[in-house]
């Protein structure tokens, strides 16, 4: 399989710093980062690191949440496979997400998480892919903008590959297996 870049490890890193400084000058000094896993843990590593380097004590409470089935199509079924442990109400919470697609995960996420009563709740992905919005979703932070393409690297998996790519990369549509599985 043929992996092309979308973008490079250098932007990529680049950019999550910016990101960090835009959520500081948020004026936070506690911050819980929910981490959607698995996707989002490469990602959300490296951001936690750069806003403890910007003076917030942040902690991570991940939760994980499923909606593939099959392939490279969303099912749309959410299910929730892990709550985040401990307790959310007052805090001060950020979503942290590789990609927002249809929206619906991010939908889901954002009214269970909202149920729990924190004092705010904010949205950070690395990616937003526009095109195949089905929910409309709010998002405060994101790191780049991307085309209807499948991509993979920075999170992003194909059937539970390729995850630790330095870089978001994209594959031709004709080769991908939408039997496979994921
Ligand atoms: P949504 O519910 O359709 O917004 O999808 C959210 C989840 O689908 C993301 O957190 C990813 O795990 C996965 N996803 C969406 N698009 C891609 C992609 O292009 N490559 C790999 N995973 C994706
Ligand atoms: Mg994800």
């Amino acid at each position: 399989m043929t992996i092309k870049v979308l973008i490079g490890s250098d932007v990529v890193v680049k950019r999550i710093e910016e990101l960090a400084k835009e959520i500081t000058a948020g004026g936070y000094h506690e911050l819980t980062t929910i981490t959607v896993l698995k996707g989002a843990q490469w990602f959300s590593e490296k951001l936690r690191k750069e806003l403890k380097l910007s003076g917030v004590e942040v902690n991570d409470m991940p939760m994980r949440v499923s909606s593939y089935g099959k392939g490279t199509e969303s099912s749309g079924k959410i299910k929730l496979i892990m709550e985040p442990m401990g307790s959310l109400g007052g805090k001060d919470l950020l979503v942290v997400e590789d990609i927002v697609d249809t929206g619906i995960t991010m939908d889901f996420s954002l009214k269970y998480l909202q149920a729990k009563g924190p004092r705010s709740l904010g949205v950070c992905t690395l990616l937003n892919k526009p095109a195949r919005r089905k929910i409309k979703v709010k998002i405060d932070y994101v790191g780049f903008e991307v085309p209807d393409k499948f991509l993979l690297g920075c999170g992003l998996d194909y059937q539970g590959k390729y995850r630790d790519l330095p870089y978001v990369g994209y594959v031709d549509e004709a080769h991908i297996d939408n039997e496979g599985g994921k």
